[in-house]
């Protein structure tokens, strides 16, 4: 029996009031706090960076679990560790040198994840299974909430915890989740879901309650 962790995403939050946002999603019950650093370079879209996860860390205890859309990620590691990331997930797109960046972050004290985008297969992490603790699935192409799930990646969450076998891993889903797809990633083998939109729908957390109930369900 799986617990699955909800991850809601701070990209729909409201951007002026991180701190009482961060604390009324902990209150609601979210296991993980996402924070979606993205550099307008790998993804079409700016968010923020390290400062941020430091002004928002003494706000909850919730596990800080960061998403960076960044290239290159190496010059970032201590930065963010610094900054009080529990997880960091670099992409394994983001450039040649997946397996020394995703050695750096376990050697910075973090958590280790990689993502992958909708376009790559399941096999782009085989090689790094023994090397990571989590593996993030996108299910939308990065860079923006609010998109609509990718259907395709249900089989893809199918082979990846197939592939993952009995290892400590977490098998995130980022993109397009909400009550009507939360049940079938989870049923594929996800175990933590990030939610954006649907956590902060019309600027309320209030939501996240619904949600979490949802998920509870499965
Ligand atoms: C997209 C981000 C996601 C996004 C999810 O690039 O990685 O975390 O905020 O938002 P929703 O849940 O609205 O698809
Ligand atoms: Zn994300």
């Amino acid at each position: 029996d799986r617990q699955i962790k909800i991850a809601p995403s701070i990209l729909s939050a409201d951007f002026a009031a991180f701190g009482a946002e961060v604390r009324a999603i902990e209150a609601q019950g979210a296991d993980w706090v996402h924070v979606d650093v993205m550099d307008g370079h790998f993804v079409p879209n700016l968010t923020f960076g390290p400062q941020l996860v430091k002004a928002i860390r003494p706000h909850v205890k919730t596990v800080m679990d960061v998403h960076l859309m960044i290239a290159p990620v190496d010059p970032y590691i201590d930065a963010f560790a610094d900054a009080g990331a529990d997880i960091l997930t670099a992409h394994v797109e983001a450039g040649p040198h997946i397996h020394r960046t995703l050695q750096a972050i376990r050697g910075a004290g973090m958590k280790a994840g990689v993502a992958l985008n909708p376009g790559t297969p399941a096999e782009a992490v085989a090689p790094l299974l023994d090397d990571v603790d989590l593996v993030l699935v996108m299910s939308v192409n990065p860079g923006f909430g609010g998109q609509k799930f990718i259907h395709a990646t249900i089989d893809k969450i199918a082979a990846l915890r197939e592939m993952i076998g009995d290892r400590e891993i977490h098998l995130e889903v980022d993109g397009g989740v909400d009550v009507a797809t939360a049940p079938l990633v989870a049923k594929a083998g996800a175990d933590a879901l990030v939610a954006g939109s649907a956590v902060f729908r019309g600027g309320s957390v209030d939501e996240a309650q619904i949600y979490g109930e949802n998920i509870a369900a499965i």
